[in-house]
């Protein structure tokens, strides 16, 4: 038996995030393979919608099925306890992407070598930085013509704003590319376009070592050398603890279609990412090592079967040792619950499990008693912080289309908005209250489940809308004057903080530079 720490020190939890279509899903199934969690590649395509932004509902139907099996992906490698987070790859779904990654302690950020940094990827990373998420970055395609590596690398500093050192080097790209020079190991693997088989790796003492002029030719093999050195000018020695600390970025070359890079990836993975770290609580700082048990909902899936009001929330473990039927806090309802069926998620089966350790993630049955960010411990009142929300990218009023079902829209709305599904905002002059968005992929997400799952019917109007900005000032008057100024303007997110709606750039800039006492949020968390 294994104790506690050990169980600890072995467990690895992440996300995988990329713009869509950089090969996350390839990435993961290879992963998956290395793992033995499933057996051949194909398994996990399923799971996205593709990229046709139509609202095809069979296809969301879908992926909201698939995506309870693989919302969590846990497989052991060696000594390791791996768990994936899945995260969608459409994004309009971003903010679910968001949440998910506060429950991993590192990321690995998929970039296409001829697309480079994308938007999506971008905005992502701001999430990571924010709470200094260890990254590796895995620049994918290297079988594609793409662009030159040294500037992938300054893009990938300028743009995700981390510094970056290459742990592996192409040799090579596109219809040329010969394999990859790995620096981490100092060793050299040899490229064979294959889509199951590992690569063929030649052993090789240093990079000065004739074997690689043998295996590449000599012309290659110089430019190599050059490369590599220029690589040793740049950039400092990888460190780390930099890494750890959310400084500095490893970053390596592949192609995940081909297997190619990728256990060289997961095998360094293993090696330097975190076990699970400390989680900050309102109250002190949480040690996973900690005797006592706690852990919060990151993630709600509610039931496809509309018949059944159920859904699951996914618990992130931050400390001791879950047991089934144990008798746990939940301290947002003040009630004592016994969790009789949790379930894991090992190579790709969902099982009833009696244990868990931190770092894992359990689904746990509910109806109803959960809202995203409850914690739940074994006796001590915690609540755990960090579930932001950000501001919204599309905004619309919600009405009511039915009037005979007033209340069943309120609950309706009132639920979606607890499972994370979007954001509510009511208008402090008008009480009107209005749905804040990623995409407009989930006004219809949310039209849809309003009727199926509630026999509510709700209507969309436009509404014209800039930002809307979470504010506080340390001078209640200059708040107060501020709201006065703009009451119009003023409205409450669903804990009831005050959100300023700008309607335009241009109003949002002048509010900042009149009220300078005022500040200005654009995420929930400050
Ligand atoms: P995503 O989850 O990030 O959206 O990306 P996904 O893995 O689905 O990959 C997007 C496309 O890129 C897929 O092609 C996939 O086969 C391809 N791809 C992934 N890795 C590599 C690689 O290393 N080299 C090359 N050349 N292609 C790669 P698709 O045509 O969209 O899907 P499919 O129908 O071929 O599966």
């Amino acid at each position: 038996m294994m104790s506690l720490n050990e169980e600890i020190a072995r467990r690895r939890t992440f996300a995988i995030i990329s713009h869509p279509d950089a090969g996350k899903t390839t990435l993961t199934e290879k992963l998956l393979l290395f793992g033995g969690a499933i057996h051949v590649a194909g398994a996990v395509k399923s799971n996205k919608i593709k990229k046709t932004a139509t609202s095809d509902w069979m296809e969301i139907e879908k992926q909201r099925g698939i995506s309870v099996a693989t919302s969590v992906m846990g497989f052991n490698y060696g000594d390791y306890k791996i768990n994936i987070l899945d995260t969608p790859g459409h994004q309009d779904f971003a903010e679910d992407t968001y949440r998910t990654l506060t429950a991993v302690d590192s990321v690995i950020i998929v970039v296409d070598v001829a697309k480079g940094v994308e938007r999506q990827t971008r905005k992502l990373m701001e999430v990571c930085r924010m709470r200094n998420t260890p990254v590796i970055i895995f620049v994918n395609k290297l079988d594609r013509e793409g662009r030159d590596p040294f500037d992938i690398l300054d893009e990938l500093e300028s743009e995700l704003k981390i510094r970056v050192r290459p742990l592996s080097w192409p040799i090579n790209i596109g219809e040329k590319f010969k394999g990859v020079y790995n620096i981490f190991e100092q060793s050299l693997d040899l490229f064979t376009p294959d889509k199951q088989r590992v690569s063929e790796r030649v052993e090789i003492d240093s990079v000065d070592d004739p074997r690689i002029d043998v295996a590449v030719g000599e012309a290659d093999a110089s430019k190599l050398r050059e490369d590599l050195e220029l690589i040793e000018g740049v950039y400092p020695e990888f460190n780390v603890a930099e890494y750890l600390d959310g400084k500095v970025a490893p970053v390596f070359f592949g192609s995940a279609l081909n297997t190619f890079g990728v256990k060289e990836l997961l095998d360094c993975f293993v090696q330097i990412a975190p076990a699970p770290r400390p989680t900050q609580s309102e109250e002190r700082v949480i040690n996973p090592e900690e005797e006592g048990f706690s852990g919060f909902v990151f993630k709600i899936h509610a039931n496809m079967d509309p018949n059944h009001r159920s859904c699951i929330a996914f618990v992130k473990i931050c400390s001791g040792k879950f047991e089934r039927n144990a008798p746990y806090k939940h301290i947002r309802l003040g009630k004592t619950l016994k969790f009789a069926a949790p379930t894991a998620f090992m190579a790709q089966k969902k099982n009833v499990v009696d244990e868990a350790y931190p770092g894992d993630i359990v689904g746990i049955p509910d109806t109803g008693n959960f809202k995203i960010g409850d914690t739940i411990t074994s006796g001590e009142n915690l609540h755990f912080k960090g579930l932001p929300s950000f501001s919204p990218e599309m905004f619309k009023y919600i009405e009511n289309a039915d009037p005979m079902k007033s209340k069943q829209l309120d609950k309706g709305v009132q639920q979606l908005m607890d499972e994370g599904v979007a954001q509510l905002f009511t208008n402090q002059f008008n009480g009107r209250r209005i749905i804040g968005t990623v995409g407009q992929l989930q006004f219809e997400v949310i039209q849809y489940r309003l009727e199926h799952e509630y026999g509510a019917q709700c209507r969309w109007e436009p509404i014209s809308l800039y930002k809307a900005c979470w504010i506080e000032s340390d001078d209640a008057e200059a708040l107060a004057a501020f709201k006065k100024r703009k009451f119009q303007f003023m409205a409450t997110d669903k804990e009831g903080r005050d959100v300023f709606l700008a309607d335009s750039n241009y109003v949002l800039q002048m509010a900042q530079s009149d009220f300078p006492k005022i500040r200005f949020h654009f995420s929930s968390e400050f």
